[in-house]
């Protein structure tokens, strides 16, 4: 048949089958852009559902929480409900959150008014990009105290803020593992009040203090944060943040999408270049359900180093993939410290460390919370962690 045609017909034929292919192409281009996954890099989009804390959900967690010294908390009336303020005793205190409330429909008046406000918008509006990074802050005590700029007064008890005109998208738990830097620590409030703020989520900085002067555990500080966040607060996004990394870029939001996200791409001292490709240290954000399924960090690295690279095994072990922003937003500047000394064993714990996957974790995390302090800046949390043990 095909020799029965003329030539004009044949090329005719063949032009109508190059346009048939290349609409299809284009077609399957547009549906791959629609993918969630696609659309990652440039919108945050949480579909998760609104739940409250689940029956024990940080009851796996062996934790001696001590009652705060009375004078240093903030009371009810400084905008969370009491219940808020601390837990105490073993079991995980009820999040006595309004989210929680409007959820259930309760009908007090605060819930009542936050369910009537519009949802936030997906991008929020008063973004500025690139921002001029702040590297003077008052001194902590200050801010500890609420004494200083519009940022820190619409902070409540504990650091906690949640948008006024709009319900927020997200709430969200930024977790500062942290020992002996008032300083950064002081730099890093100032700079990341004003950008979460403007990004319209409901969240809460909470910096667990290791105690004593043993080997710094920055994996186990950031299991801590989690599980006592959650005693807290119904939160739905964990971001963990090393203290001396300042943000650049307001667009590069404090949300957590569909993969687990790194997000301190572009660093300053790295020369503003992603070191390698499986990094997941510096600044990082995790879904509270990926965070419970990878049975969150190891507690087996002491010193520096490891950890991170450890939980990058967690993620791909448990199916899921590391999500970044493009390096031109998620840039950061590091503050400049003393070298703590590597630990080095990180590598030879890194290599075994997938056959602990389900033991080492959440599931075996111990230690001694000592005090829960509600500053107005910050929720702060000390911590008595045990002695290392050697991994089996
Ligand atoms: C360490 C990581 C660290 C990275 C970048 C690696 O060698 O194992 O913990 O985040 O270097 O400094
Ligand atoms: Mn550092």
């Amino acid at each position: 048949m095909w020799a029965a045609l003329h030539s004009w017909q044949r090329s005719q034929l063949c032009k109508l089958l190059a346009v048939l292919v290349a609409a299809a192409l284009l077609a399957q281009c547009a549906f791959s852009l629609l993918e969630p996954r696609g659309l990652e890099p440039l919108f945050t989009i949480s579909s998760l559902p609104l739940r409250r804390p689940g029956p024990g959900a940080a009851g796996a967690y062996r934790a001696r929480t001590h009652a705060p010294p009375r004078g240093l908390l903030f009371s009810a009336s400084d905008g969370l409900p009491a219940a808020d303020a601390t837990a105490t005793g073993a079991t995980p205190a009820a999040a006595p959150d309004l989210a929680s409330l409007s959820v259930d429909g309760a009908n007090s008046s605060a819930a009542a008014n936050l369910s009537a406000l519009p949802i936030c918008p997906v991008l929020p509006p008063n973004l500025e990009g690139p921002l001029k990074v702040s590297r003077e802050s008052a001194p902590l005590a200050s801010l500890q105290e609420g004494r200083g700029p519009a940022w820190l007064r619409a902070l409540s008890a504990g650091g906690h803020f949640r948008p006024s005109g709009c319900r927020a998208r997200h709430r969200v738990a930024v977790v500062v593992p942290y020992r002996d830097r008032a300083a950064h620590l002081a730099l890093l409030l100032t700079n990341l009040h004003p950008l979460l703020q403007k990004q319209q989520l409901d969240y809460r900085i909470v910096v667990v203090e290791q105690a004593g002067n043993g080997a710094f555990n920055r994996a186990m500080l950031m299991n801590i944060g989690f599980v006592e966040a959650l005693k807290l607060y119904d939160f739905q996004c964990f971001i963990f943040h090393d203290v001396d990394l300042l943000p650049e870029d307001d667009r590069n939001l404090y949300t957590c999408p569909e993969q687990p996200r790194h997000m301190s791409v572009a660093i300053d001292v790295f020369k503003y270049r992603l070191p390698y490709a499986d990094i997941f240290g510096g600044v990082s954000a995790m879904t509270r359900e990926q965070f419970q399924k990878v049975n969150g960090f190891s507690n087996m690295f002491w010193g520096w180093g490891g950890e991170d690279d450890d939980m990058s095994n967690r993620i791909r072990f448990h199916g899921y993939h590391i999500s970044r922003y493009p390096a031109n937003i998620a840039r950061y500047k590091m503050l400049t410290h003393r070298k703590q000394r590597a630990n080095p064993k990180r590598y030879e714990f890194l290599n075994t460390g997938r056959r602990r996957f389900r033991t080492d974790g959440l599931n075996s995390l111990h230690y001694d919370c000592e005090r829960t302090l509600l500053y107005r800046s910050h929720t702060q949390l000390l911590v008595r962690l045990p002695s290392p043990t050697a991994p089996s």
